[in-house]
């Protein structure tokens, strides 16, 4: 379905004269030339040396051309739906890759049904893709997934992007599964559909310690460059981050909501269970609500859910706004908790200017020791 979706939309890009006559074409907004005009002239990997080994042979792909275009990407199957974009696996100029689409806002004129379809993701003004784009394009970042190239067609923006296995929260559920398995133990009827991993009513963890250290460690390094170059990421959650090959280097993805921390307001929308209070009370959260996000994300890791898991968005934010964090698993050790702990110096404590900022974490013993491990193996 995915390709014939594909297929049609390559039809399209023929001259206007090739449509069926029954249904005049209507015009493209000017705009949609200009990015189409725009995205060709921005150079993409040229002589910079790629940002990590694993990448070399997508990075020498793409610097084989000026720019890509929709014809160097063969989709093989589509990968998931998200909130604002669809994600393909292909291959790019023969190298495998990932492709990810986001459908313009005002810019898809010529399929009127599309926005009814179901399961078909929000779009988005040009002006926002666009700068999703640009900051992926401009991060040369080991521990942010590799985009390589873009492209115009139809309405919509094609990103290409490094291949990744699977995103942490398939493996935290994976991880959940061996756990419920080797207890016997079916999951909390709770976690089904969406098995966010078996509760830790026992006091173990779901994701083993060590590992959930390591890709939060991992992450933290991508947090810690994004604010570097005054980037706020906005929107931590298991789904952003990648792994890639078959033993998981994690890789921040989905950069959507990242946005420059002198912007005043981010975005509306993003997960309420990954919302910082201070998003809550005064509408914006800074580098500050990044730490705290990777509070909770390590904190689902280890507990198989988040501190603010509740049966609807509004009982969601109203724990998120009362601050109170369940304390971690029993087997959790005592930096780990300490961590996680609501206080000061805390990644989840409610008040930002009381949080670590990410380049000093980078130096506690619990990150430093962790982020040179080699990635842990992966339940099936
Ligand atoms: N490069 C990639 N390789 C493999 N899977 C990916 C890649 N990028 C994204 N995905 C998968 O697609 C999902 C949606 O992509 P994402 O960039 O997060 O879009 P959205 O903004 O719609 O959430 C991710 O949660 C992840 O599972
Ligand atoms: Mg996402």
């Amino acid at each position: 379905m995915i390709r014939g979706c594909f297929q049609t939309m390559s039809a399209r890009r023929g001259p206007v004269a090739r449509r069926p006559t029954s249904k005049p074409a209507k015009p493209q907004p000017a705009s949609a030339h200009s990015i189409e005009a725009d995205l060709k002239s921005w150079r993409w990997c040229d002589d910079a040396p790629p940002p990590r080994a694993d990448v070399a042979a997508l990075w020498a792909a793409a610097q084989q051309g000026t720019h890509a275009r929709r014809r160097d990407f063969v989709i093989e199957t589509r990968i998931a739906d998200g909130g604002a974009g669809r994600v393909y696996r292909g291959t790019f100029r023969g190298v495998p890759a990932a492709l990810k689409e986001v459908r313009l806002e005002g810019l898809s004129v010529d399929e009127p049904g599309d926005a009814a379809a179901p399961g078909f993701f929000a779009a988005v003004p040009p002006a926002r893709a666009l700068a999703e784009a640009a900051l992926l394009r401009s991060l040369r970042c080991p521990d942010v997934v590799a985009a390589v190239g873009c492209f115009a067609d139809c309405g919509r923006i094609f990103t290409v992007l490094e291949l990744g296995t699977r995103d942490l929260l398939e493996v935290k559920k994976a991880w959940g599964r061996r756990r419920a398995a080797e207890d016997g133990a079916a999951p909390p009827a709770c976690v089904v559909p969406e098995p966010a991993g078996r509760a830790p009513e026992d006091g173990a963890t779901v994701v083993p310690e060590p590992a959930a250290c390591f890709y939060a460690a991992r992450v933290l390094e991508a947090l810690a460059h994004l604010h570097e170059r005054r980037i706020v990421y906005g929107d931590l959650k298991p789904e952003n981050v990648l792994l890639l090959g078959t033993h998981g280097r994690p890789v921040l993805c989905d950069f959507d909501r990242a946005r420059d921390e002198r912007e005043p307001r981010p975005r509306p929308g993003g997960s309420p269970e990954y919302a910082p209070p201070e998003l809550l009370d005064a509408g914006a959260a800074g580098p500050a609500g990044d730490v705290y996000q990777l509070g909770v994300l390590l904190y689902e890791l280890l507990a198989g859910a988040t501190p603010f898991k509740a049966s609807s968005v509004d009982r969601t934010l109203a724990l998120v706004a009362r601050g109170a964090v369940p304390p971690p698993p029993a087997a959790c050790s005592r930096a780990v908790a300490a961590l996680l702990a609501p206080t000061a110096s805390g990644l989840l404590t409610s008040k930002p200017k009381l949080r670590p900022r990410a380049a000093a974490l980078r130096d506690r013993p619990v990150f430093a020791a962790a982020r040179d491990m080699d990635p842990p193996e992966l339940p099936d």
